[in-house]
């Protein structure tokens, strides 16, 4: 049985903290929540105006340190809320600074309707990992915290997952 870890950045509503957890207690997985060095802004309109500045310019924040060690496992969920189109800049960071070779890595993402890109682009920065059962799960369009996907994908999904260690 393969070990299985959860790694998620979440920052508006914890909609994306909600996925990561239902996915880690399907897998019985360690989960940690990624977290900048420096905190974004409380304000919802200024993160939103600096996170496109960021996206723009591939910005990577510093992250503080991880607890778990992703080369401990064997399959890795990464999650991230999807930010102007693609994934936030803090799992960037996180993606540009690991080695992915041999893994199997799990795509995960939240938005409010514009996934854009989000799972292609986490796919394309875990290079060398083996890529599955990417997932966009959509919340409100205000940007809130009802979750739009029918619940029950997300559990089939989860147990997907589970299915792969
Ligand atoms: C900086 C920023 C940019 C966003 N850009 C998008 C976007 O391009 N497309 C989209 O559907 N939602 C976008 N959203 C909404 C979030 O993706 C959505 O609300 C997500 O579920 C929030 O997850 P969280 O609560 O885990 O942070 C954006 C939110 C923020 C804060």
């Amino acid at each position: 049985m393969g070990r299985v870890l959860v790694l998620y950045y979440s920052w508006s509503n914890g909609n994306t903290e909600r996925v990561a957890k239902e996915l880690a207690d399907a897998c019985g997985a360690d989960v940690e929540r990624i977290e900048t060095a420096v905190l974004y802004p409380e304000d919802y309109d200024t993160t939103v105006d600096q996170g496109k500045r960021e996206v723009e310019a591939g910005f990577e924040p510093e992250l503080q340190p991880l607890k778990h060690d992703p080369a401990d496992y064997d399959v890795i969920a990464v999650g991230t809320p999807t930010w102007w189109y693609t994934m936030a800049p803090a799992v960037r960071t996180l993606l540009n600074s690991r080695k992915w070779n041999g893994k199997v890595v799990v795509p995960f993402s939240t938005c409010a309707g514009w996934a854009g890109s989000t799972l292609d682009d986490i796919a394309g920065l875990a290079e060398g990992a083996r890529i599955a059962e990417p997932l966009t799960v959509t919340f409100g369009s205000d940007g809130g915290d009802r979750m739009v996907t029918d619940p029950r994908k997300v559990t089939d999904w989860a147990g997907r997952v589970a299915a792969l260690a």
